[in-house]
């Protein structure tokens, strides 16, 4: 069974850009976390680069959508996203030096995350963005 699963009852934000894109981050991740249960090392910090390059694309994409739409949350949403960042970017940085592990609690500390933050607060954006002509 896979780490995450995309459902519209339980993730739509009602911006089909960023369903999208969040339903392609789950893909990465639920890869992530197959490899992450081996020993291919190089398979996995691909995979991981792949992942943190994507999100942070996909942050980009959310926070410009935000200003477009003058959402009022905007601060504090950027500042998770930011947090969450720094986070990857530290354990790349440690991966690649030989210095950390990429492995299941990893993988699933990031499932987490995007299962709090997408229902919790992606969502909220989406009456903001949709008045802005943003669908
Ligand atoms: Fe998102
Ligand atoms: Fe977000």
């Amino acid at each position: 069974m896979s780490l995450l699963t995309w459902t519209k009852e339980q993730f739509a934000t009602n911006i089909s850009q960023h369903d999208r894109e969040h339903q392609t981050i789950f893909d990465m991740v639920n890869k992530l976390h197959e490899s992450a249960g081996g020993t291919d090392r190089s398979a996995i910090g691909k995979q991981l680069d792949a992942l943190i390059a994507y999100v942070a694309e996909h942050f980009g994409a959310e926070e410009s959508n935000m200003i477009k739409s003058d959402y009022a949350d905007y601060p504090q949403h950027k500042q998770e996203h930011d947090k969450l960042v720094q986070t990857c970017l530290d354990l790349q940085k440690a991966f690649h030096a030989g210095e950390a592990e990429i492995n299941r609690e990893t993988t699933t500390f990031v499932a987490d995350w995007l299962v709090n933050h997408i229902p919790n607060i992606d969502r909220r954006y989406g009456p903001a963005m949709n008045g802005a002509g943003i669908a």
